[in-house]
């Protein structure tokens, strides 16, 4: 039986989330999952995404439609079931988006974590595993990058919610030793579970390449824009180090079972392959592997983007004994496989605006 039994998922219905609920519940813990809808598929009995992760794993889920802002809804939850862990998947995400509404992200994303902090301390629950990301690192100073190379110089409100969120957990971990939490700075994740019964569905516009090029390949979208063929790297195209969503979600029970016996206080970890991959790359396997035309347009180099970014993921092999085992190929068939299945996402029917699915699975 693992060490923390029940774990509490923030997101749950989310892209990640929903994925690494399959695997907490095929590593035997018991999962509650929360989410508000903000950015994910909901119908009239929850998360179609988590309905879909009980019929993969035969396993229930308790999920509540809550929302972090809310702290009488969060704290009924802490009441009602003994959370051991919480992993912290929920957040707006959106780069563009955050530009425009700064407020909007600093009240979702600091003050949703402020709260759960702050009833997680009321509940005695001190253990936590983090959703950041290699955004906070900026544009590197080298590469691959490390853990311990600076964080701050972020051109983004959405980047710099995530490193102040880190900023507070060094806080928090330094001023009360009970906490125990660990940071992941996800690099790129891409894919889908390869069910194809779950993937990225979300409900705001998306940008990022791997959707945009599915889109593509399935003739919703005309072309795929390549933003800048004049960076310097071997083909011009920026580099980045993709990771299977699957993989992502084996390094979260990876980070619980460390948490289950060790007291890091907080402890920060880089999930990535450890490999760069250019856009060009990309689209050529995704095109080999799916059997389908990327028709491309080159463009000016997007604001704020980076030449290259990649991980130097040995601190969680050697410390977690986690590291990835997926391939590029298996990230373009997986996340084709859900497109081509699912091509217009998830069944989206009409919200009832009463409805809230406390404790129901
Ligand atoms: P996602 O948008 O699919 O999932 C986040 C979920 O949180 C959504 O379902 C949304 O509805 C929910 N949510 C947002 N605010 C909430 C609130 N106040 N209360 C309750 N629920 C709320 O995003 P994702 O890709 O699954 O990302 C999960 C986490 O990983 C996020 O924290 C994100 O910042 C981080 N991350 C993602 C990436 C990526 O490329 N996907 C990269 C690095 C880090
Ligand atoms: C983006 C976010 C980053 C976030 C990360 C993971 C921006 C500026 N940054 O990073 O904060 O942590 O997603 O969610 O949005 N590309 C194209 N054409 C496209 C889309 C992308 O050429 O239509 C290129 C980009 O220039 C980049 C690469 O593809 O070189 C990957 O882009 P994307 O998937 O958006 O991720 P990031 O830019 O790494």
């Amino acid at each position: 039986m693992p060490r923390f039994k029940t774990i509490l998922v923030t997101g749950g219905a989310g892209y990640i989330g929903s994925h690494c609920v399959v695997d907490l519940l095929n590593a035997g813990h018991d999962v509650i999952a929360i989410d508000n809808f903000a950015n994910a598929v909901c119908d009239e009995e929850g998360s179609p995404a988590l309905k879909r992760a009980q019929q993969i794993t035969g396993k229930k889920i308790v999920f509540y439609e809550a929302d972090l802002l809310n702290k009488p809804q969060i704290n009924d939850i802490f009441d009602k079931h003994p959370i051991d862990c919480v992993i912290h998947f929920a957040a707006l995400k959106a780069v563009g988006e955050s530009m425009q509404q700064p407020l909007l992200y600093y009240q979702n994303n600091l003050l949703g974590m402020l709260n759960l902090l702050e009833i997680m301390r009321n509940h005695e629950c001190y253990q936590m595993v983090f959703s950041s990301s290699c955004t906070v690192y900026g544009e590197p100073e080298y590469l691959p990058i490390t853990e311990t190379h600076p964080t701050g110089s972020i051109t983004n409100v959405y980047g710099r919610t995530k490193y102040f969120i880190e900023e507070m957990l060094k806080d928090l971990s330094a001023a009360d030793e009970k906490w125990n939490i660990i940071s992941l700075r996800y690099f790129n994740p891409v894919g889908a579970h390869p069910s194809g019964l779950i993937g990225e569905d979300p409900t705001k516009e998306f940008t990022n390449l791997m959707p945009f090029m599915a889109q593509v390949a399935l003739g919703k979208k005309p072309v795929l824009t390549v933003f800048g063929n004049d960076y310097n790297t071997p083909d011009g195209t920026g580099i980045r180090d993709y990771i299977h969503v699957m993989d992502l979600a084996s390094g979260h029970v990876a980070a619980l079972n460390y948490l289950g016996s060790n007291q890091v206080g907080l402890k920060v970890y880089n999930l990535g392959t450890g490999r760069g991959v250019s856009v060009k790359e990309l689209v050529e396997v995704f095109e080999r592997v799916t059997e389908t035309k990327i028709p491309l347009k080159y463009v000016d180099r997007r604001l704020g983007d980076i030449t290259a970014m990649w991980a130097d993921a040995t601190l969680a092999r050697e410390e977690l004994g986690w590291s990835t085992k997926l391939t590029i190929e298996e990230m373009c068939t997986d996340f084709w496989r859900w497109q081509t299945m699912n091509p217009d996402g998830y069944p989206k029917k009409s919200k009832k605006t009463s409805v809230i699915v406390n404790g129901n699975s």
